[in-house]
């Protein structure tokens, strides 16, 4: 695994988020790791892409700094051709800008101010044609990565590493927030309007399971053949959101069971578990 530094205190914006953002990263982390070291003699090119980018840096639960997605990516042993960011709070985007410049890459990292949902169009036109393989990491706050943009992404051979906000979001909000409206937010995540049969008909208890089941045949109706999930929880193991990894190639699901079998406090999976 590639060596990280604690981050320091860099005068730039910091944001707060939810101590369980390190179940991510060590998640992102230890794929990044084996997915550049496995791949790179096969593929020419290997381009990242982080449609949520974030700021760079975060802070844990109000206590310790940690790396955020972007920054991670760019400390990678063996770096991809080039790293692809989407962030939309220009607050954001200023602090990643200028702390990305301090990691030196050549080509210098795609840069781009705005909604991730829009300019997937222009991080995917960037791409070269063919032979690259590509990972995003799609890490929104709530339910704000259209199913179209996976679309845009899946014309290219890319791995999936998706933040779904089911028990956070779905989950909670979809009577009061989204049933009622033909175009809402969880209609353009799953792209599809069958999650208001899910929810009407069937016992709460099976919601979270056949939302994901859903998802899952959509994204799969995109050419996607292997997905493999993590649950993370917060406080208390209150459940939140899913980690979903989809791939179109055995060898990226094999890379992801063989990283995703040590969690982060250091457990590995039974393997009767
Ligand atoms: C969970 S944070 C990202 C954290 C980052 N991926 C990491 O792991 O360090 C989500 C980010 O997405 C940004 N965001 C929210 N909606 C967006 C959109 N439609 N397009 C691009 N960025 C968006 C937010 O400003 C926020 O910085």
């Amino acid at each position: 695994m590639f060596p990280l530094n604690q981050p320091e205190d860099d005068g730039l914006y910091i944001p707060e988020v939810g101590a369980w953002s390190a179940d991510k990263h060590h998640f992102l982390r230890r794929y990044i790791d084996a997915f550049t070291t496995s791949m790179r003699r096969k593929w020419p090119e290997m381009h990242y892409i982080d449609l949520f980018a974030g700021a760079g840096i975060e802070r844990l639960g109000g206590g310790d700094l940690s790396w955020g997605s972007p920054l991670i990516a760019a400390q990678a042993t063996h770096g991809f051709t080039q790293l692809h960011l989407v962030e939309r709070d220009p607050k954001h985007f200023d602090a990643l800008r200028q702390r990305i410049a301090k990691f030196r890459q050549s080509p210098p990292p795609h840069l781009l101010c705005g909604d991730a949902n829009e300019l997937v169009r222009d991080v995917v036109a960037a791409l070269p044609a063919k032979d690259v393989l590509n990972l995003a990491f799609l890490d929104p706050y709530g339910l704000h990565l259209h199913y179209t943009t996976i679309r845009s992404l899946a014309r290219h051979r890319t791995d999936l590493i998706i933040f779904f906000p089911d028990h956070l979001d779905a989950l909670r909000n979809w009577k009061v927030v989204y049933h009622d409206q033909p175009d809402s937010n969880l209609d353009k995540v799953l792209g599809t309007d069958a999650w208001r049969r899910i929810f009407t008909d069937e016992p709460p208890s099976r919601c979270a399971e056949l939302l994901r089941q859903l998802y899952e045949q959509q994204i799969r109706a995109l050419g996607y053949k292997h997905f493999e999930s993590e649950r993370i929880s917060g406080p208390g193991g209150r459940r939140l959101y899913l980690l979903l990894f989809c791939s179109k190639h055995d060898l990226g699901a094999k890379i992801w069971r063989g990283i995703a079998s040590r969690k982060r406090d250091g457990q590995g999976t039974l393997p009767f578990g």
